[in-house]
This record gives C-alpha cells, sequence and structure tokens, in this order.
C-alpha cells in the first residue's frame, strides 16, 4: 500500500522511519516532510495547508491510506476531506479535533464526563479576566484556548504575572485569534505523565506511558516550549494507575465523544498530571506527541501500518503491541533562542558519528537540506533518541550522541530523564 504522511517535524521522522519498516507498505511519500523523512521514502512538496494539491497527490499516486502528524490540517478538516474522497486517513475528525483546537470546549467535555481536571474558568474579555486573577491568592495557570504550538500557556505562581498573560494573549494577541479567549485554571501539582492511546471510535489501545520536559531550562524552569526532550515507560505510572488512567480518562472521554457526535479516532494524548489525588488532565492532543512518539515508537516492535489500518476500520479490538521492554530516552537539540527568536541554516556536523552508535536513532526536526549539507530549520531541530538496558543508560547514550552532533548556537537541556532515573534508584 502506498502512504502519504502530512507532516514536517521530529514526530513525522519518527512515523515515517516506522513506516519504513511495514511489511504491507509499496511506497511512503512525506509532504513536505524533512531530510529524515527522506531517508525513509520520498519527500513531496507540499505543504500541509494545501489541502487541494494533497489530494490530487493522493488519487494520482494510488494512496491506500493518509496519516497526519500535526494538530493544525486536523483541526482545519484534512481527514474529513479524504475520507470524503473515499481514501483513509488516520486521524480524528475536524469536530473531534476541536478537544486540543478548542481549551474550553475541552473543558466542557471533561466536565460532562466527570474527567478529573483542574477548577478553571473561562473569560471573553481581559477585563473580567484580570477581575478575577486579581481576585485569587493561589497561582493560576492561564491559557489561550486555540492551538499556539505549546506556547500560549502560562503557569503564573504570582497573580500579578496571570494578568500579564492574560493581557499578553487577550490585548497583545501574540496568538492571534487563538487567544480570542483564554482558560484561567489552578495549578496542580505532582509529575507529569503523557499517556497515548489509539482509539478507533470504540476500542481503545493503551500505548507504553512517556513523559515530556516542556520548559526550556533545566530543572523545569523558564518558558514552556513544544517539547525538549521525552522518555518511556515514564516510572511515575504504575500498573495500576495506567488502569485507573483507563478507566477515569480514556472510557469515559470516548464515550462523551460519542455521545457529542464527535466519535474519535486516532491517536488520543492525555497530558496528566499525576497528583497526591491521584492523575488529573492538563491537556488533551489529537495526535501523537512531540517529542513523545520518538521514544515511544522506537520501542515499538509491531507494524505500525496495521495498527493504523486498524483504527481507520474500527478494528482495533483484533490488534495487539509487542513493546521492546528496554526504556528509551530522546534528547531535542534546539537552536539558541527558541522558544523566542533564533536564527536558521547553520551547518549541523556530527550526524553520521551519532548515527553510528549502537542504539542511536537521530530524528530530524527543523532541518533542510542544501548542497549536500545539512542545516538548521527551526527551533527544534533534532531529536536524538536512544535505547538502553536501564532508562540511565539511555540516557547517558542518547547524551553521547547530543555531544558528537554540533551547529552553531546548538542547545539542549541535560537533565531529560533526570526523574525517571530518580524514581527507578528509589525502588
Ligand atoms: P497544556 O498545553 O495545557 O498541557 O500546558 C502546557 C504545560 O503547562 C503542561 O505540560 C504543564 O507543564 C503546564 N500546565 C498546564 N496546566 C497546568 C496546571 N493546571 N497546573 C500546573 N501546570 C500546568
Ligand atoms: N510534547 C507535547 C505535545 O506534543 O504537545
Amino acid at each position: 500500500m502506498n502512504v502519504l504522511l502530512v507532516g514536517s517535524g521530529g514526530r513525522e521522522h519518527a512515523i515515517a522511519w516506522k513506516l519504513a519498516q511495514s511489511k504491507g507498505l509499496s511506497k511512503l511519500y512525506t509532504a513536505p516532510g524533512n531530510p529524515g523523512t527522506a531517508q525513509c521514502g520520498q519527500n513531496v512538496p507540499i505543504g500541509s495547508d494545501d489541502t487541494d494539491k494533497l489530494l490530487d497527490f493522493a488519487r494520482q499516486n494510488s494512496v491506500g491510506l493518509v496519516v497526519v502528524g500535526p494538530e493544525a490540517p486536523l483541526a482545519a478538516g484534512l481527514v474529513d476531506v479524504f475520507e470524503e474522497a473515499g481514501i483513509k486517513a488516520f486521524g480524528p475528525s475536524a469536530a473531534a479535533a476541536q478537544l486540543e483546537a478548542d481549551k474550553a470546549f475541552a473543558k466542557q467535555l471533561m466536565r460532562s464526563s466527570s474527567i478529573s481536571t483542574a477548577e478553571s474558568r473561562i473569560f471573553d474579555r481581559f477585563s473580567d479576566a484580570k477581575a478575577y486573577i486579581a481576585s485569587r491568592d493561589e497561582p493560576v495557570v492561564v491559557k489561550a484556548t486555540g492551538l499556539a504550538q505549546g506556547k500560549g500557556v502560562f503557569v503564573c505562581d504570582d497573580p500579578a504575572d496571570g494578568i500579564l498573560a492574560a493581557e499578553r494573549i487577550m490585548v497583545n494577541r501574540t496568538f492571534g485569534s487563538a487567544g480570542d479567549r483564554i482558560v484561567v485554571e489552578d495549578k496542580l501539582l505532582g509529575e507529569e505523565a503523557s499517556i497515548l492511546a489509539f482509539v478507533d471510535g470504540r476500542n481503545i489501545y493503551v500505548m507504553e506511558s512517556s513523559q515530556d520536559h516542556k520548559p526550556i531550562g533545566d530543572g523545569d524552569t523558564g518558558p514552556n516550549t513544544g517539547g525538549m526532550g521525552a522518555y518511556s515507560p515514564a516510572p511515575v505510572v504504575t500498573d495500576e494507575l495506567m488502569n485507573q488512567i483507563t478507566r477515569e480518562v480514556f472510557v469515559p472521554l470516548v464515550d462523551g465523544m460519542n455521545r457529542n457526535d464527535r466519535p474519535y479516532r486516532g491517536v488520543l494524548y492525555a497530558g496528566l498530571m499525576i497528583t497526591g489525588g491521584g492523575p488529573r488532565v492538563l491537556e488533551f492532543n489529537v495526535r501523537f506527541g512531540d517529542p513523545e512518539t520518538q521514544p515511544i515508537l522506537a520501542r515499538l516492535k509491531s507494524d505500525l501500518l496495521e495498527v493504523l489500518l486498524a483504527v481507520c476500520d474500527g478494528t482495533l479490538d483484533r490488534v495487539t503491541l509487542k513493546w521492546d521492554p528496554q526504556p528509551a530516552v530522546c534528547v531535542v537539540m534546539a537552536s539558541g533562542g527558541y522558544p523566542a527568536d533564533y536564527e536558521k541554516g547553520k551547518p549541523i556536523t556530527g550526524l553520521e558519528e551519532a548515527r553510528q552508535l549502537d542504539n542511536v536513532i537521530v530524528f530530524h526536526a527543523g532541518t533542510k537540506e542544501q548542497d549536500g549539507s545539512i542545516l538548521t530549520n527551526g527551533g527544534r531541530v533534532l531529536g536524538v533518541t536512544a535505547l538502553g538496558k536501564t532508562i540511565a543508560g539511555a540516557k547517558a547514550r542518547a547524551y553521547e550522541a547530543v555531544d558528537k552532533i554540533k551547529f552553531e548556537g546548538a542547545y539542549c537541556r541535560r537533565d531529560i530523564a533526570d526523574k525517571a532515573v530518580r524514581t527507578t534508584s528509589r525502588k
């Protein structure tokens, strides 16, 4: 079968890398892709927002399955377009993708489905938000309700900072119309985990756990990013907790979406805070996480194409997945300055040396190829991923690979997976 993968990040390289190993794959196309996906198939120079061209391409190249990676084309209805044209597409409909594209909708659905989450209020006017935040003594979290590439959330220990965040979103319009409304919610304490599940409208298959590192700085300091590194499994998520999350988050959510006439198909990602009082949902995403997908798929032993097709066909109950018991760690190498302004076009060296290390996969994210050289082309540049016998071993191997790769202004966190190493060594 010919597959068209839409997107160009580290997540898409990981998906392409795994699809390329599938028995049923004839040809893999990635639009627009990056130099990493080009190693797994053929890149096609069509943007993920160019629906008409993507549809034409799929028709002309006998594409049997379209896999949509990022949230923006999902929210814009790309899956609906392919399905109407009679081409299988992996991912939720635009109506179901509102779960990520509209945090106010997600909050309402969680409330009506009795899913545990932070107490929250929704505001359309800055003056109302300001009065509410000023009236509170506790820390608040201020979120643009629309899509903001993971950067529209501000955790504010001081109400004055909360007001500044609301002003940035609603008055200065840093995130454009994504900030027309905001959610203001209580700050939750605990350790975070990302749980991703395949959902076919009815059946749920929860994948191995993972943990992201959202803030830019070591020790979880500084502004939030799209994610600076991830590992899988996350030892904070015990088997018992995983069962509880399935029962109390995924099952009611999938039921709630059906009640709302928005049946959910695709990957459903729950961002959770594991608090003293149990797991609470921070957010839902309607796609594979980035960078969580890199360590998760590095551990998947089963055929990815078969699972994606089972989701599309509603036959997920017939699927069992095999996972590598070895933990995986992914360290993101970013351009200096990210998540604020950064420069592009810096030559990257050492990729081959890093790739030659055992159990290492260097996933490309913001890179481009020019005259035979690989240059930086985005904020998050590479996702250097390693497997190891222990989480500490995987971490050491990932950083060994990171240290072979050089580009001007390269930045990475140095503490990816430390929380897991600590939890594991306490056991
Ligand atoms: P979100 O996109 O809503 O998951 O938020 C991005 C990040 O902000 C999360 O991964 C957390 O690190 C942090 N965050 C969001 N909501 C809360 C909350 N209610 N309490 C504490 N931290 C939060
Ligand atoms: N790593 C966070 C996300 O994919 O949204």
